[in-house]
């Protein structure tokens, strides 16, 4: 396949590597198949990484910090720069193995790694801009100053839908700031993770390097655990499910480690009655059956206010009549496949649930009669409290409901476990103030007359709540993956104490 040669991807690949030619060579647990969820046919295997894979892969990821350490940042920086100039040259083949190994449409492939090139030009400048604040001390004669210091070995488990920009979030903040990534890909998308490790290699190569970029490719949880549980390993950053997301950050808090979690997402846009209607169905088109309702940010929630929710039901389902769905890779189409099998069976139980509750299922609700794991697009008119409201079903289900006083909407829409990301479609001037004060919405992003999907990297990326507390990507995210030092100098001939305290000998 042309896409795969491209990429350097061989039919049977190693799953564990720390540099250009060092590819794992442990024990044999066999090979992880890679489907296309398109037509369920095989694309490529990649070989099980063992445990004396990842022993090797993390003892040279700590060899290699001990050294990446001493680099200066803007150093580290100009290797980040050239990661995003081999993504800018790759971008159009990586994108197209994002949308044949996931099954997103090319164009959100594209952006995807789009995505990784911000991202990569975003850390470049943050390894000028480490800032630590200076203090004025109480003592005479002495300075007060603290600063940041890399963690270690980071490891990044990351999650299928975004199968290499959420590796970019943080292997790139991670690496500017001196530290080496081990990265865990989701085992349903193990050859765009081959596929970017051959990219790092080249760059790292190129600059005399291994072992700051690694890859650890494994299905099996007991293995993931040695990561998990490797105080070697100061930093897991985990994408995926509240339900794992809390194993895995009570393995990672008993051994005092830190975590930086990025789970579940439940994210609702509220409609006014002063809404730009025209802005807001395209946003929640794009938001609820975009990536076919799989990104964590997923718009799966609609609170509508009365005086305007029947026109824009009947809209919304004129929207959705033209979505094209089919096969990612296609031009003009706009909703690919579910990820596999058992995601197809989570939107049916989900389908059922509602059936079983009278709900009216006001467009789609039906597994597509072909070879693939496609679903349609569905819109329910939903009651907040139902039970699967409150819950997150990866899969393009969006729930309707109506309400009167804004007050009521912003209540409804906080009163789910989950805190990503929101949005509020208005010209009202107090709802949008409203929505974004402290009484508001109680998400990590909250947006005016935007989506809830589709942010940008330079701003802050996570949620409250069950999603987790983390924070990715831009702003000063990147304080998650250092170490602050507080220090004080005293440059006198005196040795006076803090608080007055008199010591005399
Ligand atoms: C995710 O689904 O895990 O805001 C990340 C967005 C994307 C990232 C989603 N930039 O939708």
């Amino acid at each position: 396949m042309e896409i795969l040669k491209k990429l350097n991807i061989e039919s049977i690949n190693q799953g564990a590597c720390t540099g250009a030619d060092q590819w794992s060579h442990g024990k044999d647990l066999g090979e992880l198949e890679s489907f296309n969820p398109v037509n369920e046919q095989l694309i490529a295997k990649v070989k099980r990484a063992s445990a004396q894979d990842y022993e090797h892969v993390v003892q040279t990821a700590h060899k290699t910090f001990l050294e990446w350490r001493k680099v200066p940042a803007p150093k580290r920086g100009e290797l980040v720069r050239q990661m995003g100039e081999v993504l800018r040259k790759n971008k159009d083949a990586l994108g197209s193995l994002v949308s044949l190994e996931m099954g997103k449409s090319k164009q959100e492939g594209d952006g995807e790694v789009q995505e990784m090139i911000d991202m990569a030009d975003f850390a470049v400048g943050q390894a000028r801009m480490l800032y630590g604040l200076t203090m004025h001390s109480e003592r005479p004669e002495h300075r007060m100053y603290e600063q940041w210091h890399p963690l270690g070995v980071i490891g990044v488990i990351s999650a299928f839908n975004f199968p290499v920009a959420v590796w970019a979030w943080n292997a790139f903040i991670a690496a500017i700031c001196g530290n080496t990534v081990i990265w865990k890909p989701s085992s349903k998308t193990p050859l765009c993770a081959v596929a970017v490790q051959h990219l790092c290699n080249q760059v790292m190569q190129a600059n005399g390097y291994s072992g700051i970029f690694n890859l650890f490719i494994s299905d099996d949880n007991l293995l993931v655990d040695n990561l998990v549980n490797d105080h070697r390993v100061p930093l897991i950053s985990f994408t995926g499910s509240t339900a794992v997301g809390r194993k895995v950050n009570e393995k990672v808090a008993s051994r005092l480690g830190r975590c930086l979690l990025e789970l579940g997402g439940n994210n609702a846009i509220i409609v006014d009655e002063t809404a730009n209607l025209d802005l807001a169905m395209r946003a929640i088109a794009f938001g609820a059956a975009g990536t076919a309702g799989q990104r964590c940010t997923t718009t799966r929630r609609l609170f509508v206010q009365e005086t305007i929710h029947d026109d824009l039901l009947k809209r919304l389902v004129q929207i959705y009549k033209q979505l094209r769905i089919g096969d990612p890779l296609e031009a003009g189409v706009l909703v690919g496949p579910l990820v596999d099998r058992k995601a197809v069976n989570d939107y049916k139980k989900t389908i059922e649930e509602i059936h079983a509750m009278k709900g009216e299922i006001v467009f789609g609700g039906n597994v597509l009669k072909r070879e693939g794991f496609f679903v349609e697009p569905t819109i329910v008119r939903a009651k907040p409290d139902w039970a699967v409201v409150h819950r997150e079903t990866f899969a393009p289900i969006l729930y309707v409901m109506k309400y009167q006083k804004i007050e009521e909407a912003i209540a409804w829409h906080n009163a789910v476990p989950q805190g990503l990301s929101s949005a509020m479609f208005t010209n009202h001037v107090q709802h949008s103030e409203m929505f974004l004060s402290a009484a508001g919405s109680d998400c990590g992003i909250a947006n005016i007359n935007i989506g809830t999907s589709g942010a940008e990297i330079g701003g802050a990326f996570g949620g409250e709540k069950e999603t987790g507390g983390g924070r990715e990507a831009g702003s000063d995210s990147w304080k998650a993956y250092m170490r602050r030092q507080t220090n004080t100098i005293n440059w006198g001939n005196t040795l006076p104490l803090a608080q007055g305290i008199k010591f005399e000998v």
